[in-house]
């Protein structure tokens, strides 16, 4: 049986990616910074842990208690949206110490165990936003575009020792939790003369022709896992595919 371990599983993309993994028989690690064991059914094939991908000690507990993993998933991420010149410089710290470095971080760790076994897959989570930039994004984009590059240079330097590294690229996801979690006041980063260039892009955005659900982010979680060919991008989401067809 294989195990995986995914981060971020409390809501939205993450926690569908497991309860899909765990459903077809797979060992699951969900770990979240507040465990919550009540989100998932009682089994031993599935274990909450807790972890924090911006914290170097939480990284290593989550990691020890894990024990031998086959696929890390780093789908931990939080979002900005507004205006670059309005953004927090403390919220676009917190953005990149979670979307970038703690990717980063996870890789790093978890490359010494799939290094000894000769087999490991290191999944990221990113965004179409890398793909096709999306406005009022600036900061957040940057994060995940920053990730795409990490992606593509490890997958490089790991092949020759088994690892395999793939990019998830979903599109926007109106049902998780994502937009709750940004944390900024929408009239604060978004004052005049922002606002009404905003505006309609907001309404946009409240009735998307096309879009993402967390059923298609785990299925395309899985079919990166299971795929065999090289390939190293899988969009997730309608929307998401067509911009890759675009692209
Ligand atoms: N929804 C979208 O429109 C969209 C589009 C493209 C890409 N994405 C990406 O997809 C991923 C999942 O997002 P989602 O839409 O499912 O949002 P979500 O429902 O807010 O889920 C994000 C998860 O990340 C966790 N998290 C945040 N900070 C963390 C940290 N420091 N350490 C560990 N976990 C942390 C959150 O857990 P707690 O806060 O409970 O700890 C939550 O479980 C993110 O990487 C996001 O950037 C989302």
């Amino acid at each position: 049986m294989k195990t995986i371990l995914i981060t971020g599983c409390s809501s939205g993309y993450g926690f569908e990616t497991a309860r899909h993994f765990y459903a077809q028989g797979w060992a699951v690690v969900a770990t979240m910074r507040k465990p919550r064991p009540d989100l998932f059914p009682a089994s031993d094939r599935l274990r909450v842990v807790a972890l924090d991908v911006t914290d170097a000690d939480s990284i290593a507990l989550a990691l020890e208690l894990a024990g031998p993993i086959d696929v890390l998933v780093n789908n931990a991420g939080i979002g900005l949206f507004g205006a670059l010149e309005h953004s927090p410089m403390q919220r676009i710290r917190d953005v990149y110490a979670t979307n970038t470095l703690g990717t980063i971080a996870m890789a790093q760790a978890v490359i010494p165990q799939f290094r000894e076994r000769g087999a490991g897959l290191i999944v990221n989570v990113t965004s179409t936003a890398t793909l096709a930039s999306f406005p009022l994004a600036a900061a957040y984009t940057g994060s995940k575009a920053a990730i795409q590059g990490f992606t593509g240079s490890l997958a490089h330097e790991l092949a020759p020792l088994g690892i395999a590294v793939k990019l998830i690229e979903p599109g926007y996801g109106p049902t998780t939790a994502f937009a709750q979690n940004a944390d900024v006041e929408l009239a604060d980063v978004l004052p005049e003369p922002y606002w009404s260039y905003a505006e309609p892009i907001l309404m946009a955005m409240a009735k998307p022709a096309l879009f993402t659900t967390e059923a298609d982010v785990a299925r395309a979680v899985w079919q990166a896992v299971h795929d065999n060919t090289g390939r190293a991008h899988f969009p997730a989401g309608a929307d998401a595919e067509a911009i890759m067809r675009q692209a």
